[in-house]
Parts: structure tokens; C-alpha cells; sequence
């Protein structure tokens, strides 16, 4: 087949070091069928998905598990990760070696708080031995108690519970310390704050092993859309102010913030239909990342579209090592994606893949779209369609 992609931008397929698929346990949220079709229409060709599933993915049988549904049910490559503690209790080490052993690539506190340091430290000493990262989630869960979004003027004057930029900061610098110790690979998940970003700095030029990723939406929505009460927006860790954004865009360019990473959440629309305090945390992300970070940050000059190819490319592949992933190889089957740099389109939920309708983008004018996605060497995704094979 001949494809005429005249006036179309030819890339490596994106990789997504962060996403929720919700299977096995939560299939009303997002299975694995509609998540990495979600996934292909973002443009996404490689995927990590997170361990806070029902069951939490905490054990080599449910990791080997994962991988046979994956062979038969997903558009895309998907990469698993295996929880740091076993259960939803965060009290006990999970089966990290066994994990590995199955094929884990990394593994993960995201979705609960590792409120425990010494768990922290086991995770990284037992990940190390398998040249794996450990990704921390980094909010610290006494100090985040039970707010609902970034304590500052605008939760004052809503009279909503906080959680505070120092929260992240807290348990970030306690990560890179446990890092240091441990000679282990910690990875900071969404990072949000501004003092998050300086410590990682940091700890860069201190030759600590970390490295860190930051979202669409932390970069491009500020606590304030939460005036309107509307629980689309209500994610953790919280979306802060513009001094934060402005910290995260010098991190990306001076390589502090290795990757953008989705932390696609998809929840139930009904579920997110409630009253803000209520509403569960976290929405859908792949099929507006490209389109939001390129109609707001390469359309407003602060960014080439190469500079945000090379965050969903070979950034991320570069922070996990993963060297076949993101590039053209000589000789390998290409995970390849056309853009349409000039298309507009408006986000509309109901037009997506995923089964996670609430976005904070809904509505939104966006200039570039992703128009087909390759998965070694197949078409798998064309104009809003998945082909399947
Ligand atoms: O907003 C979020 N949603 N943040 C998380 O850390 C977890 C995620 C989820 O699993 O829904
Ligand atoms: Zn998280
Ligand atoms: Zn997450």
C-alpha cells in the first residue's frame, strides 16, 4: 500500500511511560481493547501500564496473566508494571524478583501512597538487581490528607481542601535521597511542582540515578478551571498555577523532565458526574496529548514539533533504556505515526476510543491530529478507525 503523506509529519510511534488501562477488575473504566485503541488514536505505539488494577498487579502469575491477555486483546505494545507493595494496603513488599522474572519493566507506587520509606528503599535495592526503575508517585500522604486539588488563593477562595506543592516536594527529595542510598533508579511520575523540578535538578548533577516525566494537562491547565466546579479537573497530583507551568517548560528544555507521559486515568462518565469532592481522580490523556501540547506550545512558539517529538519519542525510551522502542531501526518493523500538523478539530469525548468520556479538554480548538498510527509494520489505527489484523 502506497500512502500519500504530502504536507503530513512522519514520526516514531509515541511512547507512553505512564497509563492506566484499568484491566484486570475495572472493565467499566477502560479495558484492554478500548485502551490501546485509545491508545493507537493518540499515536501511541508503546505502552506502560500501571499496577493499581483489582487485583493490584502484585505478582508474577497476574504480570504472566497480563501478558497473554495483552497478546490477543491489544492494538498496541503493551509494557507492564508490577506494584511495589502487594494489595491496596502499601504494608508489605510485593513480588518484585518474581515480577521481573515474568517480564515486569518497572515498578510502581502509582495509585497508592509507599508511606513507608524502608518498602521504598527494598523496592529500589531489589529493582537494581534487574536494571529496572522504580516509579514513584510522590505525594506525601499525610500532608495531601484528603484535599482535593492544589492548596493555594483558589482553593481558599473555594473553601476546597488543599494539597500543598510541598507534598510532592517532600516526597520527592525523599526519593532521590533513597535513590542516592540505594545506587537505584527511582523515575518521578507527573511531576507538578515547581520545587520538584529544582530538586531533580539537583540530583541530575549529583549523578543520582533518576529521571522524570510531566503530563499534557500539568503543563496546560491551571487550578483556576476548578471555579466552575466541574470534576473533569480533579486529578492528582492537583493542577497548580502558572509559576509551577513555567518551572515544568524550563525542566523539558533543560532536560531535567526527561518525558511527557499521559497518566491516561479513564474513569466512568457516571462516576466522574458528581459533586467535585466526591468525584474520583484522573481522566483519559491519549487521544489529546499530541493535539494539546501542539495547539498550545508549539502553535504559540514556546516549542519546535520536533522538540515535543522527541518527549513522546525518544525520551521516554531513553529514561527506561527500552532502545528498540521509538526509533525507525534498520532492519526492524517500524511503530510509526502520520500527523496532520494544519488538521482542526474540537475535542469531543464522544468521538474518542476510550471508554473514559470526562476530559478537561472537552470543547477545546485544536490545530494537529494524529491521522494513522503503525504497529510493527501494520496500519493499526486510520482516521478515527482501528484496523484490526
Ligand atoms: O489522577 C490520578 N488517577 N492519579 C493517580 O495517581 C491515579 C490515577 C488513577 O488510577 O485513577
Ligand atoms: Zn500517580
Ligand atoms: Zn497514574
Amino acid at each position: 500500500e502506497i500512502v500519500d503523506a504530502s504536507g503530513l509529519i512522519v514520526s516514531p510511534g509515541f511512547i507512553d511511560i505512564h497509563c492506566h488501562l484499568r484491566e484486570p477488575g475495572q472493565e467499566a473504566k477502560e479495558d484492554l481493547l478500548t485502551g490501546t485503541a485509545s491508545a493507537a488514536a493518540g499515536g501511541f505505539t508503546t505502552i506502560l501500564t500501571m499496577a493499581n488494577t483489582r487485583p493490584v498487579i502484585d505478582q508474577a502469575i497476574i504480570v504472566a496473566g497480563m501478558k497473554h491477555k495483552i497478546q490477543t486483546d491489544s492494538v498496541v505494545r503493551v509494557e507492564i508494571t508490577g506494584a511495589v507493595t502487594k494489595g491496596l494496603e502499601g504494608k508489605e513488599l510485593a513480588e518484585i524478583g518474581d515480577m521481573a522474572e515474568a517480564g515486569a519493566k518497572a515498578f510502581s507506587d502509582d495509585g497508592y501512597y509507599v508511606s513507608d520509606g524502608r518498602l521504598m528503599r527494598t523496592a529500589l535495592e531489589y529493582a537494581s538487581m534487574f536494571n529496572l526503575p522504580v516509579i514513584s508517585h510522590s505525594e506525601d500522604c499525610c500532608l495531601v490528607a484528603d484535599g482535593v486539588m492544589h492548596e493555594g488563593c483558589v482553593s481558599a477562595k473555594l473553601g476546597l481542601k488543599g494539597r500543598p506543592a510541598e507534598a510532592e516536594n517532600i516526597a520527592v527529595s525523599r526519593e532521590l535521597m533513597l535513590a542516592e542510598m540505594t545506587g537505584g533508579h527511582v523515575h518521578i511520575a507527573h511531576v507538578s511542582s515547581k520545587g520538584a523540578v529544582k530538586l531533580i535538578r539537583e540530583a541530575k548533577a549529583k549523578g543520582i540515578k533518576v529521571t522524570a516525566e510531566v503530563t499534557p494537562h500539568h503543563l496546560c491547565l491551571v487550578d483556576k478551571t476548578i471555579e466552575s466546579f466541574d470534576s473533569a479537573f480533579k486529578v492528582n497530583p492537583p493542577l497548580r498555577t502558572n509559576e509551577h507551568i513555567v518551572a515544568l517548560l524550563e525542566g523539558l528544555k533543560d532536560g531535567t523532565l526527561d518525558a511527557i507521559a499521559t497518566d491516561h486515568a479513564p474513569h466512568a462518565y457516571e462516576e466522574k458526574d458528581c459533586e467535585f469532592n466526591e468525584a474520583p481522580c484522573g481522566f483519559a490523556g491519549f487521544e489529546t496529548a499530541f493535539s494539546v501540547l501542539h495547539s498550545q506550545l508549539v502553535k504559540n512558539g514556546e516549542w519546535t514539533v520536533q522538540e515535543l517529538i522527541q518527549k513522546m519519542t525518544a525520551g521516554p525510551a531513553a529514561a527506561f533504556d527500552w532502545k528498540d522502542r521509538g526509533h525507525l531501526s534498520v532492519g526492524g518493523l517500524a511503530d510509526l505515526v502520520l500527523i496532520d500538523p494544519t488538521r482542526e478539530w474540537i475535542v469531543d469525548p464522544q468521538n474518542m476510543l476510550t471508554r473514559g468520556k470526562s476530559c478537561p479538554f472537552t470543547g477545546m480548538e485544536m490545530v494537529g491530529q494524529v491521522v494513522r498510527t503503525m504497529v510493527d509494520g501494520k496500519w493499526v489505527y486510520q482516521d478515527g478507525k482501528i484496523i484490526r489484523h
